[in-house]
């Protein structure tokens, strides 16, 4: 969460660069957000709440020195005030931050008896101030590092003094990669803002700092101060692929981008299935973990390893799964599995299990992110970079991988394949205008439902779960995502005339079953939207969606997104920024 961009070097237009990426890295954040750029010796400060949108930064002065901040509120409400960078009393140092600075209440205190001044309510304005605290005994750069030292949480950092010509950064937690140019060097919270300049990054480790200047790089262990030759990596994604294109959002792109990457995946994806097959028949013991649509992957993992490969393997939530890993040992896997690779509340359960001695895997879609250096084994997702706050590519990458695994581990591979490769045919079709169409309609009559129910069961439950997280987070209509089989335990009761279904009966074992909940839905006087292979009079709509074997899941899950993406559009909502939320998840 919050987005940071960081530019030093010969060009003048440092404020632009940075506002550049600070549009690339929006999805972090979009509450407020604030550019600083050092000229003539002064600080020249530019902050707005809300979004970036049509605002622009040509009122900055000429600048080679900038760096600027997205925003996603933490402490204090969505003001100007509290909008990042932050100044000291001097107006010399300025600093951004994402995080959340534990330990700030006390050392505010202090700094207050000591005449220091603060206009924000954030946590991020006491470190700017111990900083100039400290600034008066020592140079900058260990000012910084004994103030950042003293942070207590998961933290990433960067300050500037106008006196120091450098970037001084330094992260705990929160992710931050620099960008290695020609005379020019650079800072971002996500490598994809830095693929317009540079494809040489590093990402930095908890407890380093960096200084960055114009030509030359220096890290260090922020706690020993020693210093760290920097591994540098090199980026495998372009600029375009982060770029909207011929789309009017991010979101309808990477919908549109499926069909590729899922057959990709089936086209390429074996020696990856493999890969995590052979760890997961030698474990004693295999958990998956994930967050939001990523935990539903986990279910999905936990149908598909029973059913295809019948084995038994753990779901859990990245949040939950901390305290639930008290029985690992060293014979146990760890199957992470995220988009962004930095959510918090996996990163965390994940270093529990690695200290019990458990062997993590990652299914990861963004390169050196900080799951994928914890990670003992990584499998990339290959779905590109993922910039709409709802993720779609992603999770359907992981569930291909999902599929693959399943059937590398019951040895049939060619099986595995082929579904995956069906089901990429199937989300081809989908995609075109005739079935798009007919969910736009659907969308445009169900846009004033207060409440949606989505159903099934098996693999569907799973879909379920995804279709209804899309809905709500995006188009603001509350929908509850159910096994079908415990409607009767409960959540009937709130089925009125008129109240809108979502069933996904495929060509498996649980049809039957599902078309017996449709039923049920439908006696109570629901209308009901059959997502199936086939159309039934239960049904008072019908989305037609093609027999792919297990891999049916991708495709209905797609159907989920379409709705979700359309209601939306007829709402009149943005359905790559929705309110509250934020991109990658690094705050507890
Ligand atoms: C929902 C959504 C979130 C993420 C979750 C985990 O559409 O995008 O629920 O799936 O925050 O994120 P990653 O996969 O980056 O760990």
């Amino acid at each position: 969460m919050c987005g940071i961009f960081g530019y030093v070097g010969g060009r003048t237009d440092a404020a632009h660069i940075v506002f550049e990426g600070l549009k690339t890295l929006e999805y972090r954040g979009y509450d407020s957000w604030g550019v600083a750029a050092v000229t003539s010796g002064k600080i020249i400060v530019k902050k707005k709440t809300g979004k970036i949108g049509d605002a622009s930064v040509a009122d900055m002065p000429a600048s080679s020195f900038a760096f600027g901040h997205t925003r996603w509120a933490t402490h204090g409400g969505v003001t100007q005030e509290n909008a990042h960078p932050h100044l000291d009393c001097t107006g010399t140092i300025a600093l951004i931050h994402n995080g959340i600075f534990e330990n700030y209440e006390r050392i505010k205190q202090t700094l207050i008896k000591k005449g220091h001044r603060f206009v924000s309510e954030t946590d991020t304005e006491v470190l700017v101030h111990l900083i100039e605290e400290y600034r008066k005994s020592m140079l900058f750069p260990k000012a910084v590092q004994k103030a950042f030292n003293e942070m207590e949480g998961l933290n990433a950092i960067i300050a500037i003094d106008i006196a120091d010509g450098h970037l001084l950064a330094a992260r705990n937690g929160s992710p931050l990669v620099v960008g290695f140019g020609d005379g020019e060097n650079f800072l971002a919270s996500d490598a994809v803002a830095l693929t317009p300049h540079t494809k040489q990054v590093y990402f930095l480790d908890d407890d380093e700092m960096a200084i960055i200047g114009a030509n030359g790089i220096m890290i260090f262990d922020a706690k020993t101060g020693e210093h760290v030759t920097p591994a540098v990596q090199k980026l495998v994604w372009s600029a375009q692929q982060a770029e909207k294109g011929k789309f009017p959002n991010y979101m309808l792109k990477e919908i549109h981008e499926q069909p590729g990457i899922v057959a990709e995946i089936a086209a390429s994806g074996g020696s990856r299935a493999e890969r995590l097959s052979s760890l997961i028949r030698e474990a004693y013991g295999t958990y998956m973990v994930g967050c939001g649509t990523a935990s539903y992957a986990t279910i999905a993992g936990q149908y598909l390893f029973s059913k295809i490969a019948h084995r038994h393997v753990n779901c859990a939530i990245g949040s939950e799964f901390g305290y639930t890993l008290d029985f690992l040992t060293n014979k146990s896997v760890v199957l992470a599995i995220s988009q962004s690779g930095e959510t918090i509340d996996i990163l965390e359960s994940v270093k529990k299990a690695k200290m019990r001695g458990a062997k993590i895997a990652a299914l990861v879609n963004v390169l050196g992110s900080s799951l994928y250096r914890l990670a003992d084994e990584r499998v990339m997702i290959g779905a590109g970079p993922e910039k709409a706050v709802a993720s779609t590519k992603a999770f359907t990458g992981m569930l291909a991988h999902l599929i693959f695994v399943a059937y590398v581990l019951a040895g049939e591979p060619v099986k595995g394949k082929k579904v995956i490769a069906k089901a990429a045919v199937i989300l081809k079709q989908l995609l075109s205008a005739g079935p798009v169409e007919d969910i736009q309609k659907l969308a445009q009559r169900l846009k004033d439902s207060e409440h949606m129910y989505v159903i099934g069961r098996g693999l569907s439950y799973p879909a379920s779960l995804e279709t209804a997280i899309k809905i709500k987070e995006i188009s603001y209509i509350h929908a509850e995502g159910l096994a079908a089989g415990e409607l009767k335990h409960g959540p009937l009761a709130l089925v009125t005339k008129g109240t809108p279904v979502i069933a996904f009966l495929p060509n498996d074992e649980t049809y039957g079953a599902n078309l017996a909940g449709s039923m049920e839905m439908k006696a109570r006087g629901a209308y009901v939207i059959g997502v199936s292979y086939k159309p039934h009079e239960v049904f008072d709509a019908y989305i037609h969606v093609g027999d792919a074997g297990e891999a049916t899941i991708i495709p209905n899950v797609v159907v989920g997104q379409l709705l979700a993406y359309y209601l939306t559009m007829a709402r009149g909502l943005d359905p790559d920024k929705p309110r509250n939320l934020a991109k990658s998840v690094t705050v507890r």
